[in-house]
């Protein structure tokens, strides 16, 4: 109930992506800043190697905001830079790689866990909602 009127209560009010990452400075935990149908809106500062993961039925986008992201997959690897947006298909094995710090935005469904069926060290399941 309590997570219902919080979502009530944003409604309708303008989210500052860089106010909100003012708000944290530790990497690979997402925070969620909005929600709509059934999917998450959530912020992510980024650094160092992730785990190679997949996600067996969601897709994820990632969006980046500042810095730049090597999107690692099996066959290749993308190279993200600020302003440019990659979906990760649901059942594709990708490792998100950040020689800097980057902020991402991501969208996927709720629920959606960070290191997919590889749970770890990394994995976030309950995420602060900010
Ligand atoms: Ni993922």
């Amino acid at each position: 109930m309590l997570k219902e009127n919080k979502q009530i209560f944003k409604i309708m009010q303008k989210v500052n992506l860089n106010e909100k990452l003012t708000l944290f400075s530790d990497h690979w935990n997402p925070r969620i800043v909005g929600e709509l149908n059934g999917q998450h809106v959530k912020l992510a500062k980024l650094k160092g190697e992730f785990v190679w993961h997949k996600h067996d039925s969601e897709d994820e986008l990632f969006y980046i905001l500042k810095g730049e992201l090597r999107m690692e997959f099996r066959d290749k690897t993308v190279v993200l830079k600020e302003g440019e947006f990659l979906i990760v298909p649901r059942g594709v094995e990708h490792r998100p790689v950040a020689e800097e710090e980057v902020s991402i935005m991501l969208f996927e469904p709720a629920g959606t866990v960070n290191t997919g069926g590889e749970k770890g060290e990394l994995t976030k399941t309950e995420l602060e909602q900010i």
